[in-house]
């Protein structure tokens, strides 16, 4: 059966305290609502249909990657009514999966799961047993008399915390908010709905009693995590969900050959791709794509973005890499930081206190101190002493720095771009290059030293 989806995401979120819509608060990085968006892009649904009330401009621009449908909800009165704003959207020959937009674990294996109980019923439904069901829709069991055969075991309504009576208080199993039925029951109804209820609202749950009264069967299903239908109302609730799925994510690391220093201190966001024997120690923070390869180690309080890095590569602690290659067998900081289009090969070393952008680090290559290496190509066996910075900007335009096989360059060096110095020439410590050097060359460029005899050194006035 075809599918559309509907997630719900016009709530204020008020609790959030916030300007931001609740929906785009972050978990690992990335907004809630496009967690779900993107487990529900995965369970192959012909539309997913985002219902929002707030922050229109934000949502759109924030989720401008996705292919959704926004539905405008302008007045929030209650779930009902929200669903029914996405109903134009709504193929009468699909089924309609409805999903709530403030429980970002939600994964498509627990969806799949509504999808496979909808072939055997007429109304699938998501629910949860909680020890403490407080605030949550009750699953009312019993036997409506219509539905026959399993004893009092049949759905027959959702109560609302605010609208059971005491003894459904008790009712430990929840309505998560998710579900999935035909467009044509759904439509049927929710025209029927009414708002007499504790909070004047149009509750999309009162469908289960209006489906269980026309004989339909309902059947529940129950995801593969608990924590996946927990909903975040407050910034408690989305550090405790994020911390939830941290730990999950280096437990599967871990499964799959990485030694954690500590579990609860690894911050995973975005896809981290790991060889085998990789260990990462604590404080790490990973973003977007990123793959270490086989022995990589990362020492502590590393951030990596966007980057590949080669196997037995060791990046030492406090380093940051954004948008860089980094081969094998290389070793990074401690306190480097690579930016975007950096790209060190085998054996290559950046040391502490260096910056790298734009530039190659040929084989085996060394820039171990406190040196600003930009828009450059660096060839193999190459040494840059401490200090030595490529002046690549003028103000305006940016230049390239050429620094051709088994060059040594003196410390604190500046070399003034556009410029090319050939294969194995010697730069003199202190020296400003503005011109090129030909290979095996030295070049010696800075002020001759004198030393002067009889200094009188200045004297305090009396
Ligand atoms: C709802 C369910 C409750 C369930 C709980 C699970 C109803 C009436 N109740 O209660 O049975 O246990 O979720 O979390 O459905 N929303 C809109 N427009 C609205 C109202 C809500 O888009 O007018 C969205 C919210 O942004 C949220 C979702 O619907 O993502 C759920 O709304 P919320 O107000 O949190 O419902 P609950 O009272 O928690
Ligand atoms: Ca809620």
């Amino acid at each position: 059966m075809a599918l559309d989806v509907v997630i719900l995401a016009a709530g204020k979120g008020t609790r959030m305290k916030s300007s931001l819509p609740k929906v785009l608060h972050k978990l690992a990085g990335k907004p809630m609502v496009e967690h779900i968006i993107e487990s529900a892009l995965a369970l192959d649904a012909q539309t997913v249909n985002v219902v929002y009330g707030h922050g229109a401009q934000l949502l759109q621009d924030a989720l401008s990657a996705h292919d959704v449908n926004w539905c405008l909800q302008s007045q929030q009165l209650g779930t009902g009514h929200a669903v029914k704003q996405a109903l134009p959207y709504l193929n009468d020959a699909h089924d309609v999966l409805i999903v709530v937009g403030d429980a970002p674990l939600i994964s498509t294996q627990t969806l799949q799961r509504l999808i496979d109980t909808r072939k055997h019923a007429d109304f699938a439904l998501l629910t949860v047993h909680l020890d403490d069901p407080t605030g949550m829709g009750r699953i009312v069991r019993g036997n409506s008399g219509r539905q026959g055969g399993n004893g009092g075991d049949n759905i027959t309504a959702i109560v609302e915390h605010k609208d059971a009576t005491d003894e459904q208080l008790n009712i430990t199993e929840i309505n998560t908010g998710m579900m999935l039925m035909s467009v044509v029951d759904l439509k049927r109804w929710l025209s029927q709905l009414t708002n007499q209820n504790a909070q004047g609202e149009y509750y999309l749950t009162d469908v289960i009693a209006m489906a269980a009264g026309e004989g339909k069967t309902i059947k529940a299903a129950h995801p593969v995590w608990a924590r996946e239908v927990e909903g975040v109302n407050n910034r408690v609730q989305l550090a405790s969900l994020e911390r939830a799925y941290q730990m999950r994510h280096a437990e599967q690391l871990m499964t799959q050959g990485a030694s954690i220093a500590d579990p609860s201190r690894i911050d995973v966001r975005g896809q981290l791709s790991i060889g085998e024997d990789v260990s990462i120690d604590v404080n790490c923070v990973f973003e977007g794509e990123v793959s270490l390869g086989n022995n990589v180690s990362i020492g502590p309080n590393c951030v990596l973005k966007d980057c590949a890095i080669g196997d037995d590569t060791t990046i030492e602690p406090f380093s940051m890499i954004v948008q860089a290659q980094v081969g094998p067998a290389c070793t990074v900081g401690p306190y480097a930081r690579l930016r975007p289009g950096t790209d060190m090969r085998a054996g290559a070393k950046v040391g502490n206190f260096c910056e790298i952008k734009k530039a190659v680090i040929g084989e085996g290559s060394k820039v171990n101190h406190l040196t600003y290496i930009g828009d450059a190509q660096i060839g193999k066996g190459v040494n840059i002493g401490a200090g030595t910075i490529t002046c690549n900007y003028d103000g305006v335009n940016k230049f390239q720095t050429v620094i051709e096989d088994n060059v040594f360059v003196g410390s604190n060096s500046s070399l003034v771009a556009p410029v090319n110095i050939g294969a194995g020439a010697t730069v003199g410590a202190g020296s400003t290059i503005t011109k090129d050097i030909s290979a095996e060359d030295l070049s010696v460029a800075r002020a001759k030293q004198r030393n002067i005899s009889g200094w009188q050194k200045p004297t305090k006035p009396a």
